[in-house]
């Protein structure tokens, strides 16, 4: 795209990033041309600051119109990320004949918002999703009074709430199972933040259907690394008890 004056100067206005850099060295082209639309839309006002800046997305606290405060993801469009999301969504029968190339990126957004979606309406705390477009997910902000909500692994809790905390995701852990029939795929202290105290769980892009070839496998992992994460933290729990409260038979 070639940016005309009005554009960059509503990006310019809107955009604000610190430091010396500026949205054009933070942001490529075709995701500025999103960003764009989302406030000519309305969708978004402005982008805050970053929350977080990894290697597969970054995340804005970003302001509507009305001062509401909304979290906004956006995927990095890049061959390498391509390649991780492939064996992913091939196996997913809501994602049957996806064309290649930056599409994959696009898919995977929509994969994100559509599962935060299915878990938001089984009642599992996560971000409530309100739009997305392209690489670019709007979602709720996750926060404690003035600050961006924590990841687990970042929070000091004592045993009781600690346990208070295992206990809350393990019975998402159920519902995600029993009633939605989901894995998430990526369970971890990582992705799990605590808000007004309760755990959040987000990073849901990959998360699978129970009919995906994939499902058992990343359902062993996240078992295995909640089981290892509370473990370390003073709340003894083993594999045997997750999967019979979920009612998986051991063989
Ligand atoms: N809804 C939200 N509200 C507040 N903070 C959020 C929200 N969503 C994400 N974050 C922050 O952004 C970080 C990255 O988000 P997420 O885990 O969804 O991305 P990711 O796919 O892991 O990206 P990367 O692998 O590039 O870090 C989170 O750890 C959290 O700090
Ligand atoms: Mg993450």
């Amino acid at each position: 795209m070639m940016a005309t004056e009005e554009q960059k100067a509503l990006l310019n206005e809107k955009i604000h990033i610190p430091g010396r850099k500026t949205y054009e060295e933070v942001f490529d082209k075709r995701t500025l041309k999103e960003l764009y639309d989302l406030m000519k839309d309305g969708m978004i006002d402005s982008l805050e600051h970053p929350i977080s800046t990894g290697k597969e997305a970054k995340v804005f606290k970003g302001k509507q119109k009305d001062g509401t405060f909304v979290a906004v993801k956006i995927m990095r469009i890049n061959t390498a990320v391509f390649r991780k999301y492939k064996k992913y969504i091939e196996g997913d029968r809501r994602f049957e004949d996806l064309p290649g190339g930056t599409k994959m990126i696009y898919a995977w957004t929509k994969k994100e918002f559509s599962n935060l979606k299915r878990m938001h309406n089984g009642d599992i705390r996560v971000p409530e999703p309100f739009a997305y477009a392209k690489n670019i997910l709007i979602m709720e902000y996750l926060h404690n009074d003035d600050h961006p909500a924590p990841m687990l692994k970042d929070v000091d809790l004592d045993k009781k709430y600690m346990r208070y905390i295992s206990e809350e995701v393990l019975d998402y852990f159920n519902v995600l199972y029993n009633e939605l029939e989901m894995v998430h795929g990526d369970l971890s202290e990582f992705n799990i933040l605590i808000a007004e105290g309760y755990p959040y769980l987000i990073d849901v892009s990959q998360s699978l259907l129970l009919d995906h070839p994939k499902s058992e496998e990343l359902l062993e992992r996240d078992i295995n690394n909640l089981v290892r994460y509370f473990g370390d933290n003073g709340v003894d729990i083993t594999v045997e008890e997750v999967k019979k409260r979920i009612g998986i038979e051991e063989v």
